[in-house]
């Protein structure tokens, strides 16, 4: 597994609001877009492109665009769903698939409720949105998902990782180099509930309120 921290003062400066328990909802979803756009810039250093010839105005050129199949952008409802707009934004042509996880809140494991992806990945270069990297389970059952559809790489971008989290996705996913995390900070450790410390409290809520 590689793991990237983006190491960039604005991506700190807006993480600093973002954590900050008095920002509303309004201003911490678009704090969130922003961070991923920040995010996927780093995330998507090595996606796919070919050759492609072009006219300018002057003269024929050779230039790069991405290259098919299409990478797929993965959110994982619900909060994964807030950073959707932010990674389209550099991705348009990206096609977008879903799964539905949330964690057992006793056992802390991942439970899919929803999945709304091609039966096959082949060749597919995967993002998968998930702002909260806490015990792991979550991106572990997602990642090993995509792989096992045939996925080529999985690169997770997410808001904040716990210490703890990172080294059982290292232990689930070894050696693998197709598998990747980018983050804008790894936090202290978890707490006892298995949140964040200090961390930004339930990203899900405070993107879209308690329900
Ligand atoms: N999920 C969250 O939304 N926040 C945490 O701190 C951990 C998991």
């Amino acid at each position: 597994m590689r793991l990237h921290v983006a190491d960039h003062p604005l991506i700190a400066h807006k993480l600093t609001v973002l954590r900050d328990k008095s920002t509303e909802s309004p201003t911490f979803r678009l704090l969130v877009d922003e961070l991923v756009t920040l995010l996927a810039y780093e995330a998507t250093r090595d996606v796919r492109v070919e050759q492609v010839q072009i006219e300018t105005p002057v003269a024929t050129t050779v230039g790069i665009h991405l290259a098919a199949p299409r990478p797929i952008v993965v959110p994982i409802l619900r909060a994964g769903l807030g950073m959707l707009e932010g990674m389209t934004r550099l991705l348009p042509t990206a096609e977008v698939g879903f799964l539905g996880m949330q964690r057992d809140e006793t056992t802390y494991e991942a439970i899919t409720y929803a999945n709304r992806l091609p039966e096959d990945l082949s060749g597919r270069q995967c993002y998968v949105l998930d702002p909260m990297l806490a015990t792991g389970h979550t991106l572990i059952a997602a990642i090993n998902y995509l792989l096992e559809k045939g996925a080529r790489d999985v690169t997770a971008i997410c808001l904040l990782a716990a210490p703890e989290g990172l080294r059982t996705l290292d232990e689930a996913v070894g050696e693998r180099g197709d598998v990747t995390i980018v983050t804008a900070a790894v936090d202290e450790r978890l707490n006892e509930h298995k949140y964040i410390v200090p961390g930004l409290g339930d990203a899900g809520d405070r993107l879209y309120g308690v329900v």
